[in-house]
């Protein structure tokens, strides 16, 4: 076991306060997504937008990651001591993986704390409120700045990178995610149909729970700190 491939959704970052999208108390009961999660919505109402992902951005310095982040940083670790590869796939746009000390993470949704310059194509870190106002500081050209995240109808990042980490794969594991957004919800049947192992790690069973080989349900910072401890005693024997 040297090469594991780790998908995270939003679950993942739930007890860390982040709300997730479909749950009953989640960010599309509160939101329409087409109004603030795609290009037509932010070509008719920029300004609605760029609040909904400032409010995300800004909350983000107070958020902590949580003891499933941690687990995943370990595992990094444990794999790299044996010469193994670990591939981390995530939707969310929070940087708790990173702040939690992973080095390897392929953000296919984009990142909250980054912007996108529409003219100049110029991606900046970006940890302060964007709006019509704001202005490039590589074109210098005003209100052509967007939030650095893939929205619905775009495409998602790193794609090439996560196939190649999935065919060469030994393990493939969910964690904290509906599965209901492809193609991140496609990645379980890739893995199968190369009779590469998958575990799912959730508080419940997702829509894709039946193409699992193992499974482990329950809050993430129980589940997944357990999981990576049994897991990296199988890596050292
Ligand atoms: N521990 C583990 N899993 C949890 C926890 C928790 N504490 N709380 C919730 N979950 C699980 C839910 O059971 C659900 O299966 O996390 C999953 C969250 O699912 P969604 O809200 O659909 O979020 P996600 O799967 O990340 O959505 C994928 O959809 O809206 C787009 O771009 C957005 O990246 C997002 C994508």
């Amino acid at each position: 076991m040297k090469n594991i491939v780790i998908l995270t959704g939003s679950g993942i970052s739930a007890e860390s306060g982040i709300a997730t999208f479909r749950d009953k108390d989640g960010v599309w009961a509160k939101y329409d997504y087409r109004d603030v999660a795609t290009p037509e919505g932010f070509a008719a109402n920029p300004a609605l937008v760029h609040s909904f992902y400032n409010a995300r951005r800004t909350a983000l310095p107070d958020v902590q990651p949580n003891a499933a982040h941690f687990a995943l940083a370990k595992l990094e670790t444990a794999l790299q001591n044996i010469g193994g590869q670990f591939t981390l796939i995530t939707q969310n746009v929070d940087d708790l993986h990173e702040r939690a000390g992973v080095s390897h993470i392929l953000h296919m949704h984009g990142e909250l704390l980054k912007s996108y310059c529409n003219a100049c194509d110029a991606v900046r870190p970006c940890g302060e409120e964007l709006s019509l106002e704001s202005v490039c500081n590589v074109c210098f050209k005003t209100g052509t700045l967007r939030p650095y995240v893939v929205w619905f109808g775009e495409m998602p990042r790193y794609m090439d990178e996560a196939m190649d980490a999935i065919l060469s794969a030994d393990l493939f594991v969910s964690i904290g995610t509906s599965g209901s957004v492809y193609p991140a919800a496609g990645f379980v049947s890739e893995a199968r149909s190369l009779g590469v192992e998958a575990v799912e790690l959730n508080l419940e069973p997702s829509e894709n729970a039946h193409l699992f080989s193992d499974s482990r349900y329950g809050p993430a910072t129980e589940v997944v700190p357990k999981w990576v401890d049994d897991i990296t005693e199988k890596i050292k024997s």
